[in-house]
């Protein structure tokens, strides 16, 4: 195993999409052929708790992003990749973190922050709706992250404070305590940062825009027609840097391609063909690990036995990283 860490976890609340893939799986895979990093990746289901109350669906949806990872190339070998609620040492950790955490720190979290900000706008009470988990997200992340002194986090740009907050509690906790955490740098790959939707905006289920990663070919073909365009007429040039459509082609296409996407955009070319291409690449790139998919979530047992064997590895971690917190805070007593 090498020294350090890539650690990134997605929560299991709804179909993925090409989003999460182009801002936070694909950017993570790239690590699985790194000599430097040991990639950390693993399905965060207790974040999950927040949003999907239905146990079922939470159970559904864990498998699905297993497999997701795993058709998308996650090879286990590779990599530590597990549950989230298969690690108990996080728990610990989480309470520890708390203790050091300005209750401002977490008034100023952005998912906090967008709901009270919604509650003022509609005169609800500010904290109408917040649960506690809610309120304590970023506090559970930075255990996710700190736990496995991981170096650095590959997600997309709306986590980056997430990240910061993580690194504001390592560095707390390393001025009380003695050093003890890695800092975590974010990750974001360039020029996907938001991928966005159909409509434009950032895709996103909260937003009901999204391209699911696994659309049949169709289906896939259907939902690229729907994004929308501005009225420029076939042969007038178009800016790539403001195309929706061409950021969703950078994301899938080759290099070359993206170059030669360019060329096209300034020499005028017409939306229809531009959807063509956009559909083609991702059918390419998609249609493999799309098969890959559906083997895969027909063999939950064969998904299970890869999750427990990497939470059995990440524990071995987590366990002798614990010991040394709670030495530090005196929660051990020799
Ligand atoms: P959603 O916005 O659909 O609820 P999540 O918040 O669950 O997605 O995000 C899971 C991961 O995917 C995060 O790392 C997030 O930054 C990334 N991500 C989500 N949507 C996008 C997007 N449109 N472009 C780039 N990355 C994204
Ligand atoms: N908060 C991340 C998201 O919404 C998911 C996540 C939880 C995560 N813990 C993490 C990402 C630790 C990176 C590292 O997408």
């Amino acid at each position: 195993m090498c020294m350090k860490k890539v650690i990134t976890g997605i929560k299991p609340t709804g179909t993925i999409h090409v989003g999460n893939y182009a801002g936070a799986i694909k950017p993570a895979l790239q690590f699985l052929e790194s000599d430097e990093y040991t990639p950390l990746y693993f399905i965060a289901n207790m974040h999950a708790l927040n949003t999907v109350t239905d146990a079922e669906l939470l159970r559904k949806q864990t498998l699905e992003i297993a497999a997701t990872w795993l058709a998308l190339g996650l090879n286990p070998t590779q990599s530590l990749f597990y549950c989230q609620s298969d690690i108990p040492e996080l728990f610990e950790l989480n309470w520890i973190l708390a203790n050091l955490t300005p209750k401002g720190l977490m008034n100023r979290a952005h998912a906090y922050k967008a709901l009270v900000d919604k509650n003022t706008t509609m005169g609800l009470h500010r904290d109408d709706g917040v649960n506690m988990g809610l309120f304590n997200y970023p506090i559970l992340m930075s255990a996710d992250i700190l736990l496995f002194d991981a170096d650095l986090v590959p997600v997309g740009k709306d986590q980056i404070q997430h990240i910061e907050i993580a690194r504001d509690l390592a560095q707390t906790f390393n001025q009380k305590y003695g050093e003890t955490f890695a800092s975590p740098e974010g990750y974001i790959e360039k020029d996907v940062a938001i991928l966005p939707g159909l409509d434009g905006r950032k895709m996103s289920k909260s937003y009901n825009n999204v391209i699911p990663l696994f659309s049949e070919a169709a289906q896939l073909n259907k939902l690229i027609k729907q994004v929308k365009t501005d009225s420029s007429l076939p042969h007038e040039a178009k800016d790539p840097n403001t195309s929706p459509l061409f950021t969703l082609y950078q994301a899938f296409a080759k290099d070359d391609e993206v170059l030669n996407m360019r060329e096209h955009f300034r020499n005028g070319i017409g939306w229809g063909a531009v959807k063509d291409a956009v559909f083609e690449v991702m059918n390419r790139e998609l249609t493999i690990p799309r098969e890959q998919f559906q083997n895969l979530v027909s063999k939950p047992k064969e998904i299970e036995d890869i999750l427990q064997d990497g939470a059995t590895k990440a524990r071995m971690i987590a366990k002798e990283k614990l010991i040394q917190i709670k030495e530090r805070v005196g929660l051990l007593h020799i």
